[in-house]
């Protein structure tokens, strides 16, 4: 079987690494698996930080197709993507496009295999948020309305599919993210040094990160959550924020400075390993990111997230996250509750770590 992967994403290089290391694994042992896999970088994402370090420390193969498509508006990046994945589908002729999550990367390969009649596996299928001013949701929605394999995270991703009439070729498998987390949080222990050169003691500090465009986008919310992380850091508690290059430059067009005398620690965004090692060690995590919510409860720290909504509804069930939304008492508010909390994780809630081996089961048996 031969598997064109689209990947362009942060997120997606972390999630793509777990499956990529099964089929290969399975492909050293050729009684157990027959698949190629050929990966297409769009290169939506692209500084060494969002991009290179993942596939070094993840040990990912060098993608065979890197579209250099870079940033831009969603529609000229996504038209840029659907051009190119399309050459690259014309001369690759696969069996299945893999695509992950819910980026434009994701979106652009999902349109291109659709009208190419390639069926398209999805994984992370089914998540919803039910806010369609998010570009994020928009591209998923499309994307699971036109796959053929959805692989889903969780029972309630299912649930959302089969309220959409989606119920053909639906597989529960669990989080390839929970895989990943499994999988290296070991070696992020064994080889970061990142506490040491943040000279950080653990469960002192609150990491934060903020990249979503509804807040970046958004003077009024960037503005009430680096008032509330402000404040924190005044109140004592210390704070590392690994920032995206896009709130970079959301907090320098706004005039929001954050001074070294506030106790926040700016730092560039960080590779998977630093990350998780830094979630771990972690005394509370303040955030915006789907991913960040979900490896804030595989290490047991509690959350607050800076959204009104959230896809991983399971985290706030399980008393570990608070939606506090960008109001900054809100925030505030949650802090306190938070690090008032303790965080029990429940056994089997995103799986059991081995959705890459059924995601790569469903491939051999289509054989
Ligand atoms: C994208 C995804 C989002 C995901 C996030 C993961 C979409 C619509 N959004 O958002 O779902 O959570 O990735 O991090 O696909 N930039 C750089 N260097 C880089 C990458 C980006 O400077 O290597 C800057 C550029 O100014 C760019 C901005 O960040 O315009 C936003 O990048 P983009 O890929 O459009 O969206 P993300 O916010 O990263
Ligand atoms: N991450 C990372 N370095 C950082 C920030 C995040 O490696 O500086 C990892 C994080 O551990 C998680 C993933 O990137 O696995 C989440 O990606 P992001 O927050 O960019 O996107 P989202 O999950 O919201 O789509």
């Amino acid at each position: 079987m031969n598997v064109v992967t689209i990947i362009g994403a942060r997120p997606q290089f972390i999630k793509a690494s777990v499956v990529n290391s099964e089929i290969r694994k399975r492909s050293e042992n050729r009684d157990l698996g027959h698949n190629r896999e050929i990966i297409v970088h769009t290169g939506q994402h692209y500084d060494y930080n969002m991009s290179r370090v993942f596939f070094d420390e993840l040990d990912i193969p060098e993608p065979h197709y890197h579209l250099e498509v870079g940033s831009g508006s969603h529609g000229s990046m996504t038209a840029r993507m659907m051009s190119k994945i399309e050459e690259v589908l014309n001369v690759e002729h696969p069996d299945w496009v893999l695509v992950y999550g819910d980026t434009n990367s994701t979106l652009a390969g999902a349109i291109v295999a659709a009208k190419m009649h390639i069926p398209i596996a999805h994984v992370e299928a089914g998540l919803r948020s039910f806010n369609k001013r998010m570009p994020e949701e928009l591209n998923r929605v499309l994307t699971d309305h036109m796959s053929e394999a959805l692989f889903t995270p969780t029972e309630i991703a299912t649930a959302n599919l089969v309220r959409e009439g989606i119920t053909e070729g639906v597989i529960l498998t669990g989080d390839v993210m929970f895989d990943a987390f499994l999988q290296f949080k070991e070696k992020a222990a064994a080889r970061s040094r990142i506490l040491d050169t943040l000279d950080l003691s653990s469960g002192s500090y609150c990491l934060a990160t903020v990249h979503r465009q509804e807040n970046t986008d958004d003077c009024r919310r960037l503005t009430n959550i680096f008032s509330a992380l402000k404040e924190l850091s005044y109140g004592g508690q210390q704070i590392v924020l690994p920032l995206h290059p896009r709130t970079r430059k959301a907090l320098e067009q706004n005039n929001i400075c954050i001074d070294d005398n506030t106790g926040i620690r700016v730092i560039e965004a960080v590779g998977y390993l630093d990350m998780i090692h830094l979630e771990a060690n972690a005394g509370l995590i303040c955030t915006d990111s789907g991913g960040v919510q979900k490896e804030a409860y595989f290490a047991g720290v509690p959350c607050i997230t800076l959204r009104d909504e959230t896809e991983w509804v399971e985290t706030v069930e399980a008393g570990a996250n608070i939606l506090a939304g960008a109001e900054k008492q809100a925030i505030l508010n949650a802090c306190t509750l938070a690090r008032n909390t303790n965080v029990t994780v429940q056994p089997g809630l995103y799986g059991d770590g081995d959705a890459a081996a059924k995601i790569v089961d469903s491939f051999d048996a289509k054989h």
